[in-house]
C-alpha cells in the first residue's frame, strides 16, 4: 500500500467489525493491517498492548520482519499500560513482555519504544511526561487494543472517565483474576495498581484496532460494540472513534446481533479486498 492510499483509507472514517474463523486468522489480519501501515509510513507511531491475545500478533509481526523484511528501524511505539511496583527487568512487567515478545526479535531501536513508568516515585509527573512524549512524537497513528473481561481497554477499569488521560488506576478483582495465570494462578500476586493511558488518550489515536478472541470475551465484546457507550465499559468508548476496526474470531463474535451486516462489509467493501485472501 502506498503512503497516499494509506491516507485515503484513513479518510474513510468508520467503525467496522471483522470476524475471522479462528484466533490465528484474526491475529493474522491484525498483523497484516499493522504491517501495511508500517510499510506506508515507516516512522509510524504505534500504540501497543500486552496480554495473551497479542502474543499471536507479535509472533506474526516477527515472522513478517524475518520473511518479508518488515522494517521496524524508525517506527516508534507507546504501550498502553504497566503495573505499578514491578521493575522493567521483572518477567511480570509489561516492559519485559514487550522486549520478550517483540522488541528483541525485530530491528526496532529500543530508544524508540515507550512503556509507562510503573516505578516512578512521582506517578502523576511520570504520567504527564508520557502524554507529552506521545504529543512530541506527533500522536499515535495506530493503537492496538485488547479487551478485558471487565470491559477495559488499557487498564481503564469501570468508571474510567471517557476523557481520562494517562494516570494510575486501581485494578478490579475481575481483572486481577483474569491476569492471575501470569502470576502462578494467584490473583493476590497480581499488582493492585497500574499506570494506563486514559480513554481520552486512546481516543486521540488516529486509528484503533481492537482484537478479541475466545468465548470468554463474547459477552463483553457485544456490550462494547453494540451496547450503549458507558464509563462502566471503557471499551464502549471506541464507538466514539471515527476510524476503528474490531477484529475478532468466531467465538468472540457469538453474542453479536448484527454479524450478517459485518460479514457483508468485509466481503464487499473495496478497501478490504487485499485482506480477504
Ligand atoms: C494490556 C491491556 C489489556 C489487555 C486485556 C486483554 O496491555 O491493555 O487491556 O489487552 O486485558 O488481555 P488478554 O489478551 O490477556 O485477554
Amino acid at each position: 500500500m502506498t503512503r497516499a492510499s494509506y491516507f485515503n483509507l484513513n479518510a474513510k472514517l468508520k467503525m467496522e467489525v471483522i470476524i475471522r474463523t479462528s484466533p490465528e486468522e484474526a491475529a493474522e489480519l491484525a498483523s497484516r493491517l499493522i504491517a501495511a501501515r508500517m510499510r506506508a509510513k515507516p516512522e509510524l507511531v504505534l500504540g501497543l498492548a500486552t496480554g495473551r491475545t497479542m502474543e499471536r500478533v507479535y509472533d506474526r509481526l516477527v515472522a513478517k520482519h524475518q520473511k518479508e523484511g518488515l522494517d521496524f528501524s524508525i517506527c516508534r511505539t507507546f504501550n498502553l499500560d504497566e503495573y505499578i511496583g514491578v521493575p522493567p527487568e521483572d518477567e511480570h512487567s509489561y516492559r519485559y513482555y514487550m522486549n520478550h515478545h517483540l522488541f528483541s526479535r525485530v530491528n526496532i531501536d529500543l530508544a524508540n519504544t515507550h512503556v509507562p513508568d510503573g516505578m516512578a516515585t512521582d506517578l502523576r509527573a511520570a504520567a504527564a511526561h508520557y502524554e507529552q512524549l506521545i504529543q512530541e512524537a506527533g500522536g499515535i497513528d495506530v493503537q492496538l487494543l485488547g479487551i478485558g473481561e471487565a470491559g477495559h481497554i488499557g487498564f481503564n477499569e469501570p468508571l474510567s472517565a471517557l476523557m481520562s488521560r494517562t494516570r494510575d488506576k486501581a485494578l478490579m478483582p475481575l481483572t486481577r483474576q483474569q491476569n492471575a495465570e501470569m502470576f502462578g494462578g494467584d490473583p493476590d500476586k497480581v499488582p493492585k495498581r497500574a499506570v494506563t493511558m486514559g480513554v481520552g488518550t486512546i481516543l486521540d489515536a488516529r486509528e484503533l484496532l481492537l482484537l478479541a478472541t475466545g468465548r470468554a470475551k463474547a459477552s463483553i465484546l457485544a456490550k462494547a460494540v453494540e451496547g450503549p457507550i458507558t464509563a462502566m465499559i471503557s471499551a464502549s468508548a471506541i464507538q466514539l472513534h471515527p476510524n476503528c476496526k474490531v477484529i475478532i474470531d468466531e467465538d468472540a463474535a457469538r453474542e453479536l446481533k448484527e454479524r450478517q451486516y459485518y460479514d457483508w462489509i468485509f466481503q464487499n467493501e473495496p478497501e478490504w479486498e487485499e485482506f480477504r485472501a
